[in-house]
């Protein structure tokens, strides 16, 4: 029998960002290099992750890999991409995670005027060959990708704003719309967006960099009403950009724009911001609020579009406590009522970046490498 060789198995769970300033087009379409810098906030793990398990030994004859379960084309130019980054970063540190005398991280040139970047820094420039937003989920809290002026992408890199700790008030509402595929994905619509939107062109030179430097600055101060409002902004420009593409791309339906008018009704009621909407490349909501104000905001949604069948399973999450809501709110906010209109709710909040898992029995791969069968 042949001796057996050591398998090494690593285990880590990712989160899931959602950006307040939205990146949408790529100046370079291999390295994946954004037209305009980005900043996102770092959804917390308990809510949401996702778990791999690397496995490595000499008697592996290919590169495999399993995605839910189900195997995979490994053939993928951006997971190629990302494989052979990853290789390039584990012989520049060695196994033991430190620089190796052969390379020093430097000589992978110097990145920016504010020196080195960190070890996330340099993981998140493998994470943006994979998609160019997973860079930001490097690292928990509150992240910037910088947009980078080097050709090579070197400077094309993640950084943290604020830590997760940094505004323990603040909640996050997903409301889940639709379950259905998004209508054009992300990467071919920004490529459409580049290809034909002047008002694309003016937010990526002009209106990104002031709104990322207020933006900055509303999440060092913690204020919420800056924060709100440029969050609702940009979405509301992000989805123009969309518009002004030719052919024009829609991703919010119509339980969408009930939402973004409920949320202004609500605000307006109120007398300032108190939640603030964001949209990606389909229908769903993601909610920005402060802790005092979700249980309101969730009643607000329940009435506003009463669960068609899972009522009890509606909210999902960290708790959410009762709120009975005036007859004022209720007249002035919740007009007409769309039964069924979203799914579920999820409450969530900032968080921590990628996590090593400990726990040797939570690895997705057995010692023979293959996909251990699920419990
Ligand atoms: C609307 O990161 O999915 O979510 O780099 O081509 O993989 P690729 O695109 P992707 O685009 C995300 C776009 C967005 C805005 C954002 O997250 O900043």
């Amino acid at each position: 029998m042949a001796e057996e060789r050591p398998l090494a198995r690593v285990t880590c769970t990712a989160p899931v960002n959602i950006a307040v300033i939205k990146y949408w087009g790529k100046r370079d379409n291999d390295l994946i290099l954004p037209i305009n810098s980005s900043l996102s906030v770092t959804l917390h793990q308990d809510q949401l992750k996702t778990t791999t398990t690397a496995a490595a030994s000499r008697d592996f004859a290919e590169d495999r890999l399993w995605l839910n379960g189900e195997e995979a084309d490994v053939g993928h130019p951006r997971l190629q991409a990302c494989l052979r980054e990853v290789s390039a970063l584990a012989r520049l540190y060695g196994a033991a995670g430190e620089p190796s005398e052969q390379g020093q991280p430097s000589e992978q040139g110097q990145p920016s005027e504010q020196g080195q970047p960190s070890e996330q820094g340099q993981l998140s420039e493998v994470a943006r060959r994979g998609s160019g937003s997973a860079c930001r989920s490097m690292m928990g809290g509150f992240v910037q990708w910088q947009r980078g002026e080097r050709p090579d992408g070197r400077d094309s890199i993640a950084r943290q704003v604020a830590p997760e700790t940094h505004w323990p008030e603040l909640r996050v509402l997903i409301l889940v719309v639709s379950g259905e595929k998004k209508q054009v994905g992300s990467t071919a619509g920004m490529q459409t967006s580049v290809d034909t939107s002047p008002l694309l062109k003016h937010r990526a030179e002009v209106v990104v960099p002031e709104r990322l430097a207020l933006m900055t600055r509303h999440i060092r101060e913690r204020d919420f009403e800056g924060f709100g409002k440029l969050t609702m902004q940009d979405s509301n420009q992000f989805h123009a950009t969309c518009l002004d593409t030719f052919p024009p791309i829609f991703y919010l339906n119509d339980i969408s724009r009930q939402i973004i008018a409920l949320a202004h009704r609500f605000n307006a009621h109120h007398g300032h911001t108190k939640v603030a909407y964001t949209f990606d490349a389909g229908p769903n909501a993601v909610i920005f609020t402060l802790a005092d104000s979700v249980a309101e905001f969730v009643e607000v949604v329940r009435r506003s579009f009463p669960p068609a069948i899972n009522g009890d399973r509606f909210v999902r999450g960290l708790p959410v406590g009762s709120a009975s809501l005036p007859g004022e709110l209720l007249a002035a906010v919740v007009t007409e009522p769309v039964p069924g209109g979203i799914q579920y709710i999820l409450h969530t909040k900032p968080g921590p970046g990628p996590q090593l898992v400990d726990d040797p029995s939570q690895h997705l791969l057995g010692a023979d490498g293959l996909p251990r069968r699920s419990p």
